[in-house]
């Protein structure tokens, strides 16, 4: 078993390196990113796995999102990667089971995602497009997918995901 930890801020540049690994360096011209750019991602639900020598096998992070004109709040699964010499025993499985019942319990409600279909649906993930959300880019339609973490939470909830408001940091006086 590897445990699954918090992200720490010294992790950012091993988490570079392997998701440019696995995803390859042209990722950041996908969709997902134009959501991702200027917004931190959610330091509560940013975990890894390591291993002896502290290095970064996996990795799990989230951004914030809004959907449609009323901007209800969301969380983005995203990117999850796990280094290809450790993939197939468990660690994506691990990483996004404990990021999502710790979602749960900071209270989000929504999670969305683009990704493999087959991975997801037995987390629970059914398609977004569907339930009448859309992305604001291109995105195969099968590949975009969301989850309620609270029943109900969807209700009345469609339209076009977009970009959370980037926190500002007030400078102390
Ligand atoms: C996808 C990824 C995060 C999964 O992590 P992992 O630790 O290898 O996965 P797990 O060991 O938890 O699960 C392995 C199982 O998932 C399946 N699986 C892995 N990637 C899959 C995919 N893209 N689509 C469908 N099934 C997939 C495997 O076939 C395996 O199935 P089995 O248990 O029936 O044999 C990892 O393979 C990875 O980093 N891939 C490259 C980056 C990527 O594509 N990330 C996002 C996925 S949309």
């Amino acid at each position: 078993m590897f445990p699954i930890l918090p992200e720490r801020p010294g992790d950012a540049a091993q988490i570079d390196m392997l998701l440019d690994l696995t995803f390859g360096s042209e990722r950041t011209k996908k969709t997902v990113y134009r959501l991702r750019e200027g917004v931190a991602h959610l330091k509560t639900l940013a975990f890894v796995v390591r291993d002896d020598s502290g290095k970064v096998l996996g990795s799990i992070r989230y951004w914030p999102v809004v959907i449609g004109e009323a901007a209800v709040p969301a969380i983005m699964l995203g990117p999850v990667a796990v280094h290809p010499d450790y993939q197939g025993q468990g660690i994506g499985r691990a990483l996004i089971r404990h990021s999502l019942y710790a979602a749960t319990r900071q209270g989000h409600r929504i999670c969305i995602l683009v990704g493999d279909k087959p991975y997801y649906e037995p987390f629970g993930f059914s398609n977004a497009a569907d339930r009448g959300l859309e992305m604001p880019g291109w995105v195969e339609r099968e590949r975009f997918q969301l989850m309620e973490l609270f029943a109900g939470a969807l209700e009345g909830v469609t339209g076009v995901v977009g970009k959370a408001k980037p926190v500002r940091r007030r400078r102390a006086a």
